[in-house]
């Protein structure tokens, strides 16, 4: 088979869900839905999944849909909150629904809790009110006075979630999951990577607790577990259920989840019965050195490398975990994530067994309509097809702020930003460089609180008849 032949082939998932073949859209939040309810902010929506629903995809998956109003991990991300199931919400829900999955690739929701990722201010919150965690471990990020003044001031300390808290927490992820379905999604998949709660309760380095949630690898599994079997019995298959993974934290020797626990955890999911494909990642935000991290300032692929049967293209961050799972022999599909950008680097991957599906972010963000175009276009020959380069340009300037929380967060903001652009209708600006976006950020806030006053100063005149204000 060639390498194009190799991604476009179809495979059914456990749970029925044919996906037309393996190139599937990361989840990546996309940062434009707006207060008080967070919905699906379906007039950007319109312009941004458009662009990936018709692009040949074999899956979406949405950005990170927060499952508790009052923790997001950033502002503008969509919420799953009590009354999404009802009107006017719903209808939201279902439009995004029926758009992403309008050309015939099926699309599943990325269900999150940020846990003490969540910034003060995010969310519906009051200020005073601190995040959870497994254990109250607090993000740390560079040393220094100035640095963990404005750590303690974005991230605080989180307390550590009572029982109580816990159940709260399986409920709104178990609410998530029957949301996705009944808009009519085909699915979802719980984010257990990243440092984010799952996670959290997943990585020794956050999880301390000694009680059924914690204290031993097998404990610390348990509210992943508890997810899983509570949220099959609300959606049984032919829903698809899919779980993303740290493979590690890749910390400093000894802290943090090892690659061995991180296999551990994927052999209990491909075993459970109950999952349907797991996505594999890596990292989280303390650990700036890896592979990921890394790669917003290098430069990526000039030419496509070529296969071979003696050495494999390993163009992936998280190959060498991929392959331990491999060794598993199970058959549920493994989905590998990060680092992808050639179609031969892709076919190979596939083709050695390490991995059934390819994860795509950064470069699918610069360029939606890359399977389509490219990777599964006959007339782009194997050499030429690869993603243009994610390289962020600029790096300087966030290498110049001291405050680490603050520069270490601007590759990633590039990204979202050219969501943004495209949620306007706009093209993605591969080009831009950070310096500029930020002057366009600061632009647009000033622009956009000054619309919003005069909107309100507009509405509070008395001559304004109900039927003309502005909502
Ligand atoms: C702007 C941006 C937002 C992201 N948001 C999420 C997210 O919501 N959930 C998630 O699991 N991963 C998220 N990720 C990670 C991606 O899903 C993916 O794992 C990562 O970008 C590596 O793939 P790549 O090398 O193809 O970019 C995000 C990445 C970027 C760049």
């Amino acid at each position: 088979m060639s390498p194009r032949e190799l991604i476009a082939q179809p495979i059914t998932l456990p749970c029925g869900l044919t996906l037309p073949n393996r190139l599937v859209k990361c989840p990546m939040q996309e940062t434009l839905a707006t207060p008080p309810f967070y919905d699906p902010p379906m007039d950007k929506f319109r312009n941004l999944y458009n662009q990936w629903a018709n692009a040949k995809y074999g899956l979406i998956i949405t950005g990170q849909v927060q499952i508790d109003i009052r923790y997001l991990s950033i502002k503008g991300d969509v919420v799953c909150h009590n009354d999404s199931l009802r009107e006017p919400h719903s209808s939201k829900w279902k439009e995004w629904a029926e758009l992403a999955q309008a050309a015939g690739t099926p699309c599943i929701v990325q269900l999150a809790h940020p846990g003490r990722m969540s910034p003060a201010g995010a969310g519906n919150r009051p200020g005073d009110m601190s995040t959870i965690c497994a254990s109250p471990v607090p993000v740390q990020l560079g040393d220094g006075w100035l640095n963990k003044k404005a750590l303690n001031a974005i991230l605080g300390t989180p307390r550590e979630a009572s029982i109580e808290d816990i159940d709260e927490v399986v409920g709104a992820w178990v609410h998530g999951a029957r949301l996705a379905k009944e808009a009519g999604f085909a699915g979802c998949q719980l984010h257990g990577a990243h440092g984010f709660l799952l996670s959290q309760f997943l990585s020794p380095h956050t999880n301390r607790r000694t009680d059924e949630y914690g204290g031993s690898p097998e404990k610390r599994l348990t509210l992943l577990k508890r997810l899983v079997k509570e949220i099959r019995e609300v959606c049984p298959r032919p829903y698809c259920l899919s779980v993303k993974l740290n493979s590690a934290d890749y910390m400093a020797a000894g802290a943090g989840l090892s690659t061995d626990e991180g296999l551990e955890q994927v052999k209990w999911l491909v075993e459970c019965g109950d999952v349907d494909f797991v996505e594999i990642s890596g990292g989280n935000a303390e650990n700036k050195s890896s592979k990921l991290h890394n790669s917003f300032g290098a430069k990526t692929l000039d030419k496509a490398p070529k296969t071979s049967e003696t050495t494999r293209i390993r163009e992936a961050y998280f190959t060498e975990f991929a392959e331990r799972v491999q060794g598993l022999n199970s058959t549920v599909p493994i989905q590998l994530s990060g680092g992808f950008r050639s179609r031969t680097g892709m076919a190979d991957a596939i083709d050695s067994g390490v991995c059934s599906l390819i994860g795509l972010g950064r470069s699918v963000v610069l360029q939606p309509d890359l399977p389509a175009a490219i990777l599964l276009n006959p007339s782009v020959p194997d050499e030429e097809a690869f993603a243009q380069s994610h390289m962020v340009k600029g790096q300087w300037f966030a290498n110049m702020i001291p405050v680490k929380v603050v520069g270490a967060g601007l590759a990633i903001q590039f990204f979202y930003h050219n969501m943004r652009r495209m949620g306007n209708g706009l093209k993605s600006d591969p080009d831009m460089s950070i310096p500029s976006m930020v002057l366009k950020d600061i632009f647009e806030t000033f622009r956009s609180g000054l619309v919003q006053t005069v909107e309100r100063m507009l509405q509070s005149f008395p001559w304004q008849s109900k039927s003309s204000k502005i909502d």
